[in-house]
């Protein structure tokens, strides 16, 4: 399972959208969530791993910063996603493993309400601000085809125009 990088078509389509949850899924859900935290992410899309699903998943473990401000862990796949609402709006630097190297301020909505189908088909209902918002949002982005550089005012967009051809290049071994 590889992560695809910049440049890959596969990035840019809408994600179709998932209509049974079968074993070979319930693969790819496992796959993904061991893949995630090896590329140190905290979340994962299907079109970053070449599978053009709705689908993502986000894996926040348990930590302590140094000034003891405790993150709770979080774990959860999202399949068929649909965010109902947003609300508010705030800054925080993102980067993604599909644009390796490449870390900016983007700004979103602060809370999400968020409706989806779980591992075990159950649709549930989910609002999220913070960190886990701010994952989710990106993550549903990638379903349709967004990267979040995409999102940079485009004075910063253009600054970043060369490193972002470089990935393509070696995307592409050139
Ligand atoms: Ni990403």
């Amino acid at each position: 399972m590889d992560i695809r990088i910049y440049g890959d078509e596969v990035l840019n389509k809408r994600a179709e959208e998932v209509l049974e949850i079968d074993d070979e899924l319930k693969l790819l859900v496992e796959d993904m969530f061991k893949k995630c935290p090896e590329a140190n992410g905290i979340g994962l899309a299907a079109p970053q791993v070449g599978i053009s699903r709705r689908i993502f998943v986000v894996l926040v473990r348990e930590s302590t910063d140094d000034e003891g401000k405790k993150t709770k862990g979080f774990k959860e796949v999202f399949i068929n996603p649909v965010i109902l609402k947003s609300e508010g709006a705030c800054k925080m630097e993102e980067g993604c493993l599909s644009v390796p190297g490449i870390y900016e301020i983007v700004e979103r909505p602060e809370t999400i309400k968020i409706e989806y189908t779980n591992i075990s088909g159950d649709k549930l209902m989910g609002t999220f601000d913070g960190l886990l918002s701010r994952v989710i949002q990106h993550e549903n982005d990638h379903l349709d085809g967004i990267l979040f550089i995409s999102k940079l005012p485009k004075l910063k967009f253009d600054l970043l125009k060369k490193r972002l051809k470089n990935l393509k290049d070696r995307k592409s071994g050139r």
